[in-house]
């Protein structure tokens, strides 16, 4: 056999000779140490403090402030929302923060908090509901943390059985088989009933598939198949899933990758899957007493490795390397008939914003670090060799026309625009990847514009919605732009009566 080929029956053997308690340590998010320290586990944390400080200085600070609970409230509308736009925008992310007398010292470690916007097209009826995950109630019945968080460490005061003990489902969401799944990477998704938001469960793919990494970034082929992965970080493995369109599993296995990094999300071609490792490597034996991102050390020696695996046998991989750089998402991949593949991503040189401004903005705290920017790599299949070009365009939260998944695309929409003295970006986009040709809407100073998705509308140049939070006002816009003229601002606007905690990712679904 294929040394790099497993199947069903490896990843059984595998499963089981990592036992029930070292499965633990096959996946992301399981740093698990009796003597973990307790910094900030005190009743006197002073993360807090400095962040009810800085939610007097600083107006940006509201975007991380822990709401009061699950809320609803109606929208107040400007413009009309086009026809194809009726329907609800799903988004995820970090909102509980803060549970007695602490607080999370990393963005990413909140428990998810789901944000339900049902759109007509002269009203927006809003819901947030935190995803009631069995670590969020048993910490909430107990008034306090009782299990590390990713950038957090503290002590587990209760026995961490599988992944999903640490699971806090804030990343983003898929809508699969009239089912809204809560997505976290460290383990399984979460159903939700998605009209009332009420939790389900967790999703369990197949009886040894339990618990395992199941990523926030799946990607929908065109024919309705997803395709997913998770990483098992201290075992080198990548777990790769194909799913049907009705939610069933088709395929599942481990693919072994030595050194596997930190992996964020992906890119699919009509025939290959594309992961771009960067060199954020596992220390296992430093998950006893740091956290489990800061476990990670960055190997840039390592180069950004790329993984090209053939959809229609994992077995069949590529390598290609391209210099040291980081990056949490990819926009698109396609592939000529010369066999090269284009792929394009958010690239910054280093890791700083995971280990800075995620981490200073819960105190309150903020740090300029260089603006991510659009690049595109050209990985040739015959060759072996990869290029990129970095494209002088600053980027987060890029989207497509999800028509495009794996095909020949042009535009990629984004959000941009890196101001001074605060932390996100102000802007949202359009760039041509193939011209670099550009084209924003500037929210201004006093937004902190949140990941804009596409809505298609027939044959038409299609819409772009995404929310906003306003730090004067204190209050979160939705607004709606048309996809081939953002520049001229939205043509509608729905203006929430709060503030929601800012978050990462949605997915429109149309009614
Ligand atoms: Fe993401």
């Amino acid at each position: 056999m294929h040394p790099s080929r497993f199947h069903r029956r490896d990843f059984l053997a595998l499963l089981g000779s990592l036992g029930a308690t070292a499965l633990a340590q096959a996946v992301p998010a399981l740093a698990l140490a009796e003597t973990a320290t307790p910094e900030g586990a005190g009743a006197s944390d002073p993360w807090m403090t400095d962040f009810d400080a800085a939610l007097l200085r600083h107006d940006w600070s509201l975007g991380w402030r822990t709401p009061a609970g699950d809320l609803k409230g109606v929208a107040k509308v400007e413009g009309k929302f086009p026809a194809a736009v009726t329907g609800v925008l799903y988004r995820n992310g970090p909102a509980g923060h803060d549970l007695g007398g602490l607080r999370y010292h990393h963005w990413f470690d909140g428990d998810g908090m789901i944000q339900r916007f049902e759109i007509s097209q002269d009203a927006v009826l809003h819901t947030g509901r935190f995803v009631q995950t069995d670590k969020r109630i048993a910490e909430v019945g107990q008034g306090r943390r009782l299990v590390e968080a990713f950038g957090t460490k503290l002590p587990d005061r209760i026995a961490v059985t599988s992944p999903d003990t640490l699971n806090t489902a804030n990343t983003s969401v898929l809508l699969l088989n009239d089912e809204l799944l809560a997505l976290w990477e460290g383990g399984s998704a979460v159903a939700l009933d998605p009209v009332t938001l009420a939790t389900r469960g967790v999703k369990t793919w197949r009886p040894d598939l339990k618990a395992m990494p199941f990523s926030a970034h799946p990607r929908v082929d065109r024919d309705g198949v997803v395709w997913n992965f998770g990483v098992g970080s201290t075992k080198d493995v990548l777990i790769v899933y194909k799913i049907g369109a009705k939610g069933d599993l088709q395929r599942a296995e481990l693919v072994p990758v030595k050194d596997v990094p930190m992996i964020h999300d992906f890119a699919m071609t009509e025939r290959h899957l594309v992961f771009l490792m960067p060199p954020l490597v596992i220390e296992a034996e430093r998950l006893m007493t740091s956290s489990f991102l800061d476990a990670h050390r960055w190997r840039p020696e390592l180069g950004m490795r790329v993984l090209v695996i053939d959809k229609d046998d994992f077995g069949r991989r590529s390598e290609f390397e391209l210099p040291a750089g980081f990056l949490f998402h990819l926009g698109n991949a396609w592939e000529d008939d010369a066999g090269q593949i284009r792929v394009n991503y958010v690239r910054a040189d280093q890791p700083d914003f995971i280990f800075g401004d995620a981490r200073l903005v819960m105190r309150g705290r903020y740090q300029s670090t260089p603006a991510t920017k659009l690049a595109v790599a050209t990985l040739d299949l015959k060759s072996g060799r990869a290029t990129q070009e970095i494209l002088p365009i600053e980027a987060e939260f890029p989207r497509i026309d999800y028509r495009f998944n794996g095909k020949r695309y042009r535009d990629v929409f984004h959000i941009t625009l890196a101001l001074d003295g605060r932390p996100g970006f102000a802007a949202v986009a359009k760039t041509n990847i193939e011209t670099g040709a550009n084209e924003r809407y500037e929210y201004g100073r006093s937004r902190l514009v949140e990941e804009h998705v596409f809505v298609a509308d027939g044959s038409g140049p299609g819409w772009l919605i995404g929310t906003s939070l306003d730090v004067t006002s204190g209050l979160t816009v939705l607004s709606c732009f048309s996809a081939a003229d953002l520049a001229s601002g939205p043509v509608a606007v729905a203006t929430l009566p709060y503030a929601l905690p800012l978050g990462f990712h949605g997915n429109f679904q149309r009614t």
